[in-house]
């Protein structure tokens, strides 16, 4: 399962790399603007930073706007990767980067519908979002159990990136179902690394070993 870090924040990013955790990068204008940088600056800068697919998203709604930016993004670096919305003009705009060898992540996809429809238009990535499926009271990792499964069914090359991740049980459930990818907040991560009984043993053992007098 790959770990992508979702943020626009490169000192977060950095200290994520550090342990591992940063196989790609997830971005969203949210984010960027929270920032508050240039959004070419700081999608450049993460490049450097990270080897793996960086999530740019286009701002345009109409397809031939949104190619012509996912044109214009997929030039900072060769590990761009085009975030598209999930619309029938998203959908095109993914169809023609697809044939211009242009990766693409379609996000904002609340059903398996939706993403069986990225799959047919030759998505890279679809984003089905959990946590704000959840706040509406609908369960989301149920959604991406239909998603991987109907994916499976067919041999679809789309990858399955679950977003909009909340807490810790999100991701180890979204391992269970054999989601390909899982997008994290810095925080989130953090979450995992920590266990109650992992802190007090490392207390106890510490305590052990200065009884001992060795310390
Ligand atoms: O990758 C999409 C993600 O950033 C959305 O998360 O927490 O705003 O629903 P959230």
């Amino acid at each position: 399962m790959k770990f992508f870090i979702d943020s626009a924040d490169v000192n977060e990013i950095r200290q994520a790399n550090l342990k591992g955790w940063v196989d790609g990068v997830t971005t969203n204008p949210t984010l960027i603007a929270k920032s508050g940088r240039s959004f070419k600056e700081v999608i450049a800068e993460i490049c450097k930073e990270v080897s793996g697919p960086v999530s740019a998203e286009v701002l345009a709604t109409q397809s031939a706007e949104m190619i012509k930016e996912g044109l214009d993004l997929a030039k900072i670096a060769s590990n761009v990767v085009i975030k598209i919305p999930m619309t029938e003009e998203g959908l095109i705009a993914v169809k023609k980067l697809t044939s211009e060898g242009i990766k693409t992540n379609v996000t904002l996809v609340f059903n398996p519908l939706q993403a069986l429809l990225v799959a047919k238009a030759g998505g890279t990535m679809v984003s089905p979002f959990v946590g704000r499926l959840d706040d509406i009271g609908i369960d989301g990792l149920a959604m991406v159990e239909e998603i991987v499964h109907i994916y499976r069914q067919f041999d679809f090359a789309t990858e399955v990136l679950v977003a909009s991740v909340r807490s810790p049980l999100h991701i180890e459930k979204a391992a269970l179902m054999g989601a390909d990818i899982v997008t994290v907040p810095y925080k989130v991560m953090q979450q995992m690394t920590h266990h109650p009984l992992t802190d007090k043993g490392l207390q106890m053992f510490m305590e052990d070993w200065k009884k001992s007098g060795k310390l």
